[in-house]
């Protein structure tokens, strides 16, 4: 059998699980990009959503890894757009940041692009919001705050909490009308 990386323990003092030091949101910026093919699309010729939710969610929980320096499991995804399809033969960029850091998750934003690689021309084709919940040992384990620098970042943060917010309330709202 192949054998895979495994994370550093990360103790803390008290004998549970560290969250470790801050991180920026440089610091775990990921992109992947793949260059789609014939065994992508579907038979109209577009390349199927499912393709593009698969690199979505790899690059969203390649950001959350580097963050956590932990396993992280995806538990949600809040929102994604499709804006427009994407071709057989395009570059497929999704790059990710980490938004916010809550206790133990994540919300994760992935922005994809397709390139026409004979033109250059890019295009902005989805948007993503995903929760990442960083793991040890299997069970939930705290992440490193967040520094958020730019305004840029500092936006996307209220954004995400705001998401957050307005998921927990729906979720009250439909228990509450069982
Ligand atoms: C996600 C998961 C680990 C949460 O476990 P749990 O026992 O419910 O743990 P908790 O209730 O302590 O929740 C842990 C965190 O996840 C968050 N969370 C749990 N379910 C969530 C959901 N559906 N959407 C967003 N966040 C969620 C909680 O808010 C909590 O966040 P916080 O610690 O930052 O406050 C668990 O539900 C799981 O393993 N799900 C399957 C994940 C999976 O298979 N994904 C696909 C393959 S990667």
């Amino acid at each position: 059998m192949a054998e895979a990386i495994e994370p550093p323990e990360r103790p803390g003092p008290d004998g549970g699980a560290s969250a470790g030091e801050p991180r920026r949101v440089a610091d775990s910026v990921s992109l992947l990009v793949r260059w789609m093919s014939i065994t992508d699309a579907n038979s109209g010729g577009f390349i199927h959503g499912g393709t593009v939710m698969r690199l979505v969610d790899e690059a969203a929980g390649l950001a959350a890894i580097k963050h956590s320096g932990r396993r992280v499991v995806t538990a949600g995804i809040d929102r994604m757009t499709f804006n427009t399809p994407v071709f057989v033969g395009e570059l497929l960029r999704c790059t990710a940041s980490v938004n916010s850091v809550w206790r133990t998750s994540m919300e994760v934003g992935v922005r994809v692009e397709a390139e026409n690689p004979f033109t250059g021309e890019t295009r902005h084709t989805s948007t993503a919001y995903l929760t990442m919940v960083a793991l040890e040992d299997g069970r939930p384990a705290p992440a490193p705050e967040l520094i958020a620098e730019s305004e840029d970042e500092k936006r996307r943060r209220r954004e995400a909490e705001l998401r957050r917010a307005n998921r927990l309330a729906e979720r009250d709202q439909i228990l509450g009308g069982r």
